[in-house]
């Protein structure tokens, strides 16, 4: 199964937002496939937003990102990555649709709630990131053939 990345940002973590954002993953029919709390240190954050180092609000993110540990997760499903974007929503949670996470949490961009990959590609190189192989798990869970038909599970 494709997986992505998510990373429940420390404004998640100071409001008690976690439970209800890790809900409407696992309500969407996601699996959790690795999740970890960590404190992030300024090299990993600088490999991961690297193409922001030079955007004037990249220090405040830098802050923003370390004001508390985070929460890293593996996502996995059928097109998960488009599908964890779009419930994502836009980056600025003010202009972000209602009905996505930072549309009905957020207010603000940097405060955005959740960090989720934006391609295949850059998933599998940000899961490498924050997780060790040995962190990641490929498993079935009971109820996967009400969640796809097995068309859909062929091809996944
Ligand atoms: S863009 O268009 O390049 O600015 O956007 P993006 O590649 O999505 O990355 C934006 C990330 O930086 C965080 N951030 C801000 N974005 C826009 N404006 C301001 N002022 C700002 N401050 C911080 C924003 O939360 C995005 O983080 P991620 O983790 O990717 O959601």
């Amino acid at each position: 199964m494709e997986k992505t990345l998510i990373i429940l940002k420390p404004s998640t973590i100071q409001r008690a937002l976690i439970g209800q954002v890790i809900d409407r993953f696992q309500k969407k029919g996601l699996t959790v496939a690795g999740c970890k709390m960590m404190q992030l240190d300024e090299q990993i954050l600088r490999e991961h937003y690297a193409h922001l180092v030079d955007r004037p609000f990249f220090p405040s993110l830098l802050r923003s990102m370390q004001a508390t540990p985070v929460i890293v997760m593996a996502l996995a499903g059928k097109d998960v990555v488009a599908v964890v974007r779009a419930m994502t929503g836009a980056t600025n949670s003010r202009a972000a649709a209602p009905g996505t996470i930072r549309g009905d949490f957020g207010m603000s961009g940097q405060e955005n709630i959740i960090h989720a990959s934006d391609s295949v590609e850059n998933a599998e190189i940000e899961l490498r990131r924050f997780f060790k192989p040995e962190e990641i798990f490929d498993y079935e869970p009971l109820t996967i053939s009400a969640i796809y038909s097995p068309d859909e599970l062929a091809s996944a």
